[in-house]
């Protein structure tokens, strides 16, 4: 009897033991509506990282503790850690990487505590508190949770509290550890005209770094944004998908490390590339934020997810409408006088554009800006050219029913400008080297605070000239090379990458406290900066300054896997086309610019005969269809990169009530051949009228044009138009009877 009291006894004790071990163990759960990212802590006091996925709906009450427990080198060792940095068994590229002010060149971080606090009823910020294990660095690793959007974003600040200098080589915005059978890279290459060019790869073992050295044009030859597929190549509809964006419009370094173990490591934040940063006692410096989402169902969804945490948290005045544009660039170049604009927004106004920006050229007296030469930097109206000044354009695009923008260079000067001459100590250099010009120009020191001023000040004279001038385009043509500051001392000058950007910020941030309702456009040569960090205080980008309407559809698909279509500029221009010597029928044009933010970029007088026509009716119809694309969910229907020769997209109304269809024919398919697609999307209960919009020659492309149909019978058998022909178009909008 006594002997089995014992060995219940036993089993109590043996129990409550464990339950004990379970309560004890600390877990972490950041969540969305959908999502679970999931950490906990280890038994010698590391944050383990569990898991990034699909929502966990019923959590174990404990998670498999993956903690250094094991043989040195067994399986535990490769154990992911939350932040994981040089030193102990980390043998991986890692998250953090200090040399200590005694040398010692290892860091052991450790968990200190946590909490979370609800910003409003969509967003939870979560901080994690690090230190080391035996020197005083602190860290905070902060997640916003975004339940709707499905959206996290991760960032971290480091402080220092040693008694001398604590070196920072390399601070991560985020890892991320995977296990799946295979893993699939989409990434994005590009260069001037050509950007956000898809390539999709098998990640082998060893590292795959995507990366940028270049400064200011981020996302010119690559993008930090990338989609990450497991087990297949991504797909639109189905499968496990992460997608990721970098906020930091400089040097960003993404690495992918499949190791022994065959995990996918992923360390995603600024390039540490000639980047040391010295922090002294009491300072602290913050990593920009990674965002990250996630689908069970393709690619579409993670798209989905970014618009719409773009449109209410990354962009400028996500919830309003974009106005149509007429830009003067492609259409005057720097060769216009005051009767030459005036007349283009006579025209402009005649098509129904509803604002009109004057282009680079405007300004420079002593220094004309009569090509890209010289001028840059002296931002006075050229009097030559506009004698009655900005204030009299502006007015006078009023008068005639449209808004008025500008564009600027701030960050630039010419040699031959005033400016270069009056402050050669503003402008990037390294030492005694050479400047090297690009584009016959030199980039301003943005981390030197008089050089912020300076800038800040530009915009705030340009704007301020008339209460008319609502709309400014913001170029940046170069990227940096040879870099250093004079304002930066000698033993900072590492610091340069950093301090420049955040000088930067600096300037959008005293820009957007006084002027939070101008809308700004993120221009760079194009789509030289295309990164959420810019983008948060700009409405648009221009996405390339290539306006091919056929290379469009490429960049604009790249450009729209991240970016909602409310912020892709994207303009009509004349044909042969200027950057490519391409002749495309004017429908066709308008067709793949109405899918973003429709405008046009040529002069409007030379649009004659039917083509006037077809310019009319095409903005008239974006007007129509202007909510659902701007406001609208993306599903794309065919890629243009399948090989198909056809592209098509559709954007839904959030209430599936109305929704746009656009189909581009990319080359000749013979007669007999249709183009044929299911439509996504829509609800299958009920019915829809498609009626073509912008139709060629009055004659519709779908067969079957006004007649009624289930979404069920759309979303599973679809529609047929007749496209065959190169560069042939269609537009459909379909609505709910
Ligand atoms: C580059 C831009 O991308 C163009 O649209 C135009 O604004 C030129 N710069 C002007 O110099």
């Amino acid at each position: 009897m006594k002997c089995k009291q014992n060995l219940f006894l036993f089993i109590l004790f043996f129990f409550s033991l464990t339950l004990c071990a379970q309560e004890k163990q600390k877990r972490i759960e950041i969540n969305t509506r959908k999502l679970s990212m999931i950490f906990t802590v280890d038994n010698s006091n590391r944050i383990i990282y569990q898991y990034f996925g699909k929502k966990i709906e019923a959590p174990n009450s404990t998670f498999f503790n993956r903690g250094f427990v094991g043989q040195p080198d067994s399986q535990e060792d490769l154990a992911p850690l939350m932040y994981p940095s040089y030193g102990g068994r980390y043998y991986l590229n890692p998250a953090l990487k200090l040399t200590h002010d005694d040398g010692v060149l290892t860091t052991d971080l450790i968990y200190a505590g946590s909490d979370s606090k609800i910003i409003d009823s969509n967003r939870k910020e979560t901080i994690i508190k690090l230190k080391d294990r035996l020197y005083p660095i602190y860290l905070d690793v902060c997640f916003i949770s975004y339940l709707k959007e499905d959206v996290i974003t991760q960032s971290v600040k480091i402080t220092s509290q040693e008694r001398k200098t604590l070196k920072v080589e390399n601070i991560a915005s985020s890892y991320l550890p995977v296990h799946a059978e295979s893993y699939y890279l989409t990434h994005f290459n590009g260069t001037w005209a050509h950007e956000m060019q898809q390539e999709e790869e098998k990640l082998k073992h060893g590292i795959k770094v995507i990366e940028s050295k270049k400064g200011v044009r981020t996302a010119q030859a690559q993008s930090p944004s990338f989609l990450l597929s497991l087990n297949h190549m991504s797909q639109e509809d189905y499968g496990e998908v992460y997608g990721g964006t970098l906020a930091w419009t400089g040097n960003f370094n993404l690495s992918f490390e499949v190791d022994e173990s065959d995990r996918l490591n992923i360390v995603t934040g600024m390039n540490p590339f000639a980047s040391t940063f010295s922090l002294s006692k009491g300072e602290s410096i913050k990593t920009p934020e990674m965002i990250w989402t996630y689908s069970d169902k393709g690619r579409g969804q993670i798209s989905r997810n970014l618009h719409d945490w773009g449109r209410q948290y990354g962009l400028a005045g996500g919830d309003k409408l974009r106005p149509i544009i007429l830009n003067s660039w492609e259409g005057a170049y720097h060769n216009f006088d005051e009767k030459i604009i005036t007349d283009m927004i006579d025209d402009a106004a005649n098509f129904g554009v509803e604002m009109f920006v004057l282009d680079d050229g405007w300004f420079g007296n002593k220094y004309p800006r009569n090509s890209d030469a010289a001028g840059l930097g002296d931002w006075q109206t050229n009097t030559k050219k506009l004698p009655r000044g900005l204030p009299y354009l502006a007015e006078y695009a009023i008068k005639k029913g449209l808004k008025f923008g500008l564009w600027i260079e701030p960050e630039m000067v010419n040699p031959d400008s005033e400016l270069a001459k009056k402050h050669p100590e503003w402008i990037v250099q390294s030492g005694k080297r050479e400047i090297l010009p690009m584009r016959n120009q030199w980039a301003l020191d943005l981390s030197n605070p008089k050089v912020q001023d300076f800038v800040y000040e530009t915009f705030d004279q340009v704007v301020s000239q008339s209460p008319y001038i609502t709309y400014i385009k913001w170029d940046a043509n170069r990227h940096l090379d040879n870099v250093g500051s004079t304002y930066l001392a000698k033993d900072k000058q590492s610091h340069f990458w950093y301090e420049y950007v955040n000088g930067l910020y600096k300037v959008y941030e005293r820009i957007r406290a006084k002027y939070p309702n101008i809308e700004i456009q993120l221009c760079s040569s194009g789509g030289g900066r295309l990164d959420y960090g810019a983008m948060k205080y700009h409405n648009e980008v221009w996405a390339s300054d290539n306006t091919n309407a056929l290379d469009r559809i490429f960049i604009q698909y790249g450009t729209n896997l991240f970016f909602p279509a409310m912020a892709t500029a994207s303009h009509v221009s004349t044909s042969p086309n200027h950057q490519t010597g391409m002749m495309l029928p004017l429908k066709f044009r308008f067709d793949v610019a109405m899918s973003g933010r429709l405008g046009m970029e040529l002069q409007p007088k030379d649009i004659l005969g039917e083509e006037y026509n077809v310019a009319k009716k095409s903005i008239e119809d974006y007007k129509l269809i202007r909510p659902i694309v701007q406001f609208g969910d993306l599903y794309r229907l065919v890629s243009p990169y399948n090989g198909t020769d056809w592209a098509s997209q559709m954007y839904v109304a959030k209430d599936k009530k109305e929704s746009v269809l656009f189909a581009y024919s990319l080359n000749y398919h013979g007669r007999t051949t249709f183009f044929e697609t299911r439509l996504k999307g829509l609800n299958p209960e009920k019915n829809y009228k498609i009626i073509e919009l912008n139709k060629k020659s009055g004659k519709s492309s779908f067969p079957n044009e006004g007649e009624v149909f289930t979404g069920d019978y759309l979303l599973k058998i679809g529609i047929r138009l007749n496209i065959t022909d190169a560069f042939a178009s269609s537009v459909l909008l379909i609505s709910e009877l």
